[in-house]
């Protein structure tokens, strides 16, 4: 049933203004968030398994936040590195923790930039697992639950424009909207980490957050890759619970799920490109094997053409640049 000769589909190809005029998904500085990881040490540390990714002392980060809102770019997502660590995580809610006091030299240095920060545990515990521990060595939700709420307002108090937590507890999104609420902060969103899997692509992550678990991995709490039902479940639990913006992760391995929350839920969605997708991109540039601006520029592509509204990534600020933000 080809409608050739009437349809001609290379009529439209033929020169950059009409493959233009007719483009479907268009990508802008400001659909991007970057992560920076925010150390307690001074300077700037790269970070070797993720090349271009700078641990990033607190002026540091306020700097680098000042040059990203300059490129156009919508937002940064902090991570936090304490400098010391224990059982309950303290780091995380601490008034003069590393992120906290992020958030407001960031502030200081930045008019408008979405100053968005990671809510978990997994950072700031001594065994690297999202939450306490019970006596035999699981992670306890619900005890959990109150240090991810304390933690989160710590966030707010200082200045934090969104909240995003990321430790795939049951019911977290709803205690952290009580407690900003009582607090006085019903205007900050959450952007959940609604639909979070249990990847191997968060590998240079943990080497960037000095994060890996000590023991065990995250599969009691973070979802099987098998399962896409399940997301839906998570983010149609989190939207009854509150949350603004759902979250996918990864990214590029999971396109059907975002293309599924996105049209099944209606809500705006994110996604984040992690440190193993952005790591290969970049090993595979290196050698020569791939030209990374295409290659990058298509992966972003392809995201939002799935239907994530907001992408966070490791090239945000690459990609300003390239849109000449
Ligand atoms: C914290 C967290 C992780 C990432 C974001 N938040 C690591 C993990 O769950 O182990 C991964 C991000 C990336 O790989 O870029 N829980």
């Amino acid at each position: 049933m080809s409608r050739f000769p009437t349809y001609r589909a290379r009529r439209m190809r033929r020169t950059e203004r009409l493959r233009a005029l007719v483009r479907e998904t268009v990508l802008q500085p400001h659909d991007f968030i970057a992560p920076l990881f925010v150390t307690y040490r001074e300077g700037r540390h790269p970070v070797e398994a993720m090349p271009g990714v700078e641990q990033l002392s607190v002026e540091a980060a306020a700097e680098e936040a000042a040059r990203l809102e300059a490129m156009g770019v919508g937002g940064v997502l902090l991570f936090g590195i304490p400098a010391t660590k224990d059982a309950e995580g303290s780091g995380a809610y601490a008034a003069d923790g590393v992120v906290q006091r992020a958030v407001s030299a960031i502030k200081e240095r930045v008019r408008d930039l979405l100053v968005i920060t990671d809510v978990c545990m997994c950072e700031y515990t001594d065994h690297g697992h999202c939450g306490v521990l019970t006596a035999r060595g699981e992670v306890d939700n619900d005890a959990t639950l109150e240090l991810l709420s304390r933690s989160a307002v710590s966030h707010a108090e200082a200045g934090a424009d969104m909240v995003a937590p990321s430790d795939m507890m049951d019911g977290r999104v709803s205690a952290i909207r009580q407690v900003l609420d009582g607090s006085g902060f019903s205007q900050v969103p959450i952007m959940s980490y609604a639909v979070k899997y249990a990847s191997a692509f968060y590998g240079p992550f943990r080497e960037a957050a000095e994060s890996a678990p000590q023991f065990g991995d995250r599969r009691g709490y973070q979802m099987d890759p098998a399962n896409s039902d399940e997301g839906l479940r998570e983010a149609l639990s989190d939207i009854d619970e509150g949350a603004d913006i759902l979250m996918v992760k990864p990214a590029v391995p999971y396109l059907d799920v975002i293309q599924r929350v996105k049209q099944e839920t209606g809500y705006p969605v994110a996604a984040y490109h992690v440190s193993g997708e952005y790591s290969m991109i970049k090993a595979a540039a290196e050698r020569g094997w791939i030209d990374e601006e295409r290659v990058m520029l298509e992966t972003m592509l392809a995201i939002r053409r799935a239907g994530a509204d907001v992408i966070i990534t490791y090239y945000a600020a690459r990609l300003a640049e390239t849109f000449g933000g």
